[in-house]
């Protein structure tokens, strides 16, 4: 897409899945982009395969959890790059387990990537987007930011918040140049359901294996299609963003049956 030639990036998850796919493509755009994760292998897998595409990528070791160290890497992206058109806030992880057998850590443990990791990163871009009067901050919710799913409390609160901190954003931003996103993707074939945590008693699952089985049947949308999806949205600045057949239908249920959603879900299985 001729919209991403000569920008500026930053991904965060860039390290794997919808992230690297995010990059790759920009990079193939030519973009210069700042790849972030906490996974410094991964990372090197994301820039060995950027290498000889025409933009760049930087590799950045960043944890979004970490205040103090988001803002730093902000600071020093902004140092390396000399300004900043677009941020990606994409890094997230997914945990198994019925609310009553999950710790507060857990909840802690999760929030602190999904969600706290979106606000720095979108906090720690907007003075500068602000000034300059111009730029794009794109935020990944979920389908699980349209309806609560069983085994998924900590990720749900997540994904919800993320659409409220977004969309009210998007909101606040309507003409000062700089612009909110939500994307919602559906399930995408990535190693979001492998990486997760899982404590869940044999309540729901009766194994992490098992988990991760069911919600690989859900997860059939490739990484590159949904980063394909993604940017398009975002060069023709669409406020929301949603990634499959499987987000339409998740949004038409949450709006047609915003409380029988669930016995639509158990029939499907969920
Ligand atoms: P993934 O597991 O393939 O990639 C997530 C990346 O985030 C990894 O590279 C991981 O190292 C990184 N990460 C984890 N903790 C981090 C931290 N503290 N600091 C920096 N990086 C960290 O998963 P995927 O699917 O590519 O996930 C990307 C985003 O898309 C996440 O926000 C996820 O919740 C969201 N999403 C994914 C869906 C799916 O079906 N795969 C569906 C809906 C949303």
């Amino acid at each position: 897409m001729a919209y991403y030639q000569g920008k500026t990036a930053v991904v965060t998850g860039a390290a794997s899945g919808i992230g690297r796919a995010l990059t790759i493509r920009m990079v193939r755009d030519g973009a210069r982009v700042a790849a972030a994760d906490v996974n410094a292998a991964g990372l090197d897998e994301t820039l060995r395969l950027c290498a000889d595409l025409p933009g760049s990528a930087d590799k950045y070791i960043l944890d979004v959890s970490d205040r103090a160290a988001f803002f730093a890497f902000a600071d020093q992206v902004l140092a390396d790059f000399g300004t900043l058109e677009l941020v990606f806030n994409n890094a997230g992880v997914a945990q198994f387990g019925l609310a009553r057998n999950l710790d507060i850590e857990d909840y802690e443990w999760l929030l602190g990537i999904n969600l706290w990791g979106v606000i720095y990163g979108s906090k720690a871009f907007m003075p500068h987007m602000l000034a300059r009067k111009s730029g794009q901050i794109v935020n990944i919710s979920s389908v699980f930011g349209f309806v609560g799913i069983r085994g998924q409390s900590a990720y749900n609160t997540s994904k919800f918040a993320v659409r409220g901190f977004t969309e009210s954003l998007a909101r606040e931003l309507v003409g000062t140049g700089v612009s909110g996103h939500c994307v919602h993707p559906g399930g995408i074939r990535t190693n979001i359901a492998s990486d997760a945590r899982f404590k869940d008693g044999g309540d729901l699952y009766a194994s992490k294996e098992e988990a991760i089985k069911l919600s690989d049947k859900i997860l059939f949308t490739a990484p590159d299609k949904a980063a394909r999806i993604i940017l398009r949205g975002v060069a023709r600045n669409k406020r929301r963003i949603r990634v499959g057949v499987d987000a339409l239908f998740y949004d038409l249920l949450a709006r047609v049956a915003p409380v029988g959603y669930g016995r639509v879900l158990r029939l499907l299985g969920g």
